[in-house]
């Protein structure tokens, strides 16, 4: 076995992906190795989410699947990266022996040393979070591929009062626009054909007065055959400018993701959302007045405290009136720590369910709808790959994001952009056919 073989396994959101592939990049510039195989390693780190209790409970319980690797294997190293290294810290490797290492956010630098003292036989938590961290100057590990993400701005500064993530991610700051652009022009140099920029909140993004609208708008420049994805936006901080820069540019998806998390102003409130319903049904408008076709994506919880049936409802209100073209629907959790851990979680879990089954219910109902009223259109498809359930199709994605299959051609590759006629829908797929290539720049 190779003395420096690491193995990771990415738990969460978008941003611990980009995270891991940092982390590898940090690493391999140590001389560590990247394996596939967990029995090949000799370093096994998990990148951990603390979001929602369900998140961290996995974690756990895959920690009780690893210790079969430590017993067989005494000399290796098992980190927690991550959400949980930040939120737990001391009690992971108090009460999981098998944890060596526990390592935050903002302390990637330093994880080879850790892991190093780790061989030596000494545990070590490194969980400082900074101000200033943005890793501007590592290079993330990334195989090839079609699509890449680049995270812009790390921490967050909204402490929405059910979430953990200002605390186990720190202060908002944002990285350089110049490395970001030159980061584009080499995955677009390796054929990589888009790329999503990332943050908790990426419409604060501020580099010396450059905001998130310049950022896009030099992306966009910057790799004209590359489509260029964002997330996430917060409600109160989505400009104008942002808009018309995201129709100024062919390349910039018309497709926003933009939590709501609820219909009610009184839980918008209780919250700290700091924006009304009103005010984010009117950037819908402007929005849709602005980008022709623009689609929306959302999240929402289910049975926040204090939640009434009426409040229930206007939540599915609102997504009536928007249509969502995608949500990500969860139960509320309470976060220790968050200012909504101290109010009363007094919503009864079968009710949170329930109220969760008709959110979700209601989604799938809308998303077949829009879906249906693509057949007979023609769609713009990235192709990413074989279709899943069949090797005679292949798959790709829509500028708005819909998973979309139609019958492989010789002359049609991976990294192509195909034109092709929606000729049948459900409500997670397009089913196309006739496929062109087109050019895209
Ligand atoms: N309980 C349930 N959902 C949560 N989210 C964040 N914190 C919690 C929580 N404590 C959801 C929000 C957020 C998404 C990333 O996760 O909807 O937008
Ligand atoms: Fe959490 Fe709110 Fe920040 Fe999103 S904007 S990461 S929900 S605190």
């Amino acid at each position: 076995m190779n003395k420096n073989s690491v193995y990771i396994e990415t738990y969460g959101c978008q941003m611990n992906f980009a995270d891991s592939e940092l982390v590898m990049g940090i690493l391999k510039n140590k001389g560590f190795e990247v394996t596939r195989n967990i029995d090949d390693a000799n370093v096994i780190l998990l990148n951990t989410c603390s979001v929602r209790d369900n998140a961290e409970q996995k974690i756990f319980h895959r920690l009780d699947h690893l210790k079969r690797i430590k017993r067989e294997n005494p000399q290796a190293v098992i980190g927690i990266l991550g959400c949980m290294a930040e939120r737990l810290r001391k009690r992971l490797i108090e009460e999981k022996k098998i944890v060596d290492v526990v390592v935050g956010p903002d302390e990637y630098r330093r994880l080879p040393e850790y892991i190093d003292h780790a061989f030596g036989g000494e545990k070590g938590i490194g969980v400082k979070l900074s101000r200033t961290e943005t890793y501007d100057d590592i290079i993330p590990y990334r195989e090839d591929g079609i699509s890449a993400w680049i995270s812009v701005m790390r921490g967050c500064d909204k402490f929405c009062t059910f979430c953990v993530v200002p605390f186990t991610r720190g202060r908002e700051r944002s990285r350089s626009l110049d490395s970001i652009v030159n980061e584009i022009k080499s995955l677009s140099e390796r054929n990589f054909k888009e790329v999503t920029l990332l943050g908790q909140n990426v419409n604060s993004y501020n580099d010396e007065g450059r905001d998130f609208a310049d950022l896009l708008g030099a992306c966009a420049n910057a790799a004209p055959d590359m489509r260029i994805r964002f997330t996430t936006s917060h409600p109160q901080d989505l400009s104008d400018k942002l808009l018309y820069t995201i129709a100024e540019h062919d390349n910039i998806c018309n497709y926003i993701h933009l939590p709501v998390q609820s219909g009610s102003n009184r839980i918008l409130e209780l919250m700290n959302r700091t924006y009304t319903i009103e005010h984010y049904l009117n950037l819908i408008e402007r929005a849709r007045n602005i980008i022709p076709g623009v689609s929306f994506s959302t999240d929402i919880i289910a049975g926040f405290p204090t939640e009434t049936e009426e409040d229930h409802r206007m939540t599915l209100e609102v997504m009536k009136e928007v249509k969502y073209d995608g949500a990500y629907m969860f139960k509320y959790s309470p976060r220790e720590g968050t200012k909504a851990y101290s109010m009363k979680d007094d919503v009864p879990e079968e009710i949170k369910i329930r109220r969760l089954n008709e959110i979700i219910d209601l989604q799938q109902q809308i998303s077949y709808e829009i879906n249906q009223s693509l057949i007979g259109k023609e769609e713009v498809v990235l192709v990413e790959g074989v279709s899943k359930k069949s090797d005679e199709f292949l798959s790709g994605r829509t500028d708005t994001n819909k998973v979309a299959v139609f019958p492989k051609r010789d002359d049609i590759k991976v990294g192509d952009y195909v034109k092709i006629e929606i000729t049948r829908a459900t409500s997670a797929t397009l089913f196309g056919a006739s496929p062109v290539p087109v050019e895209v720049d």
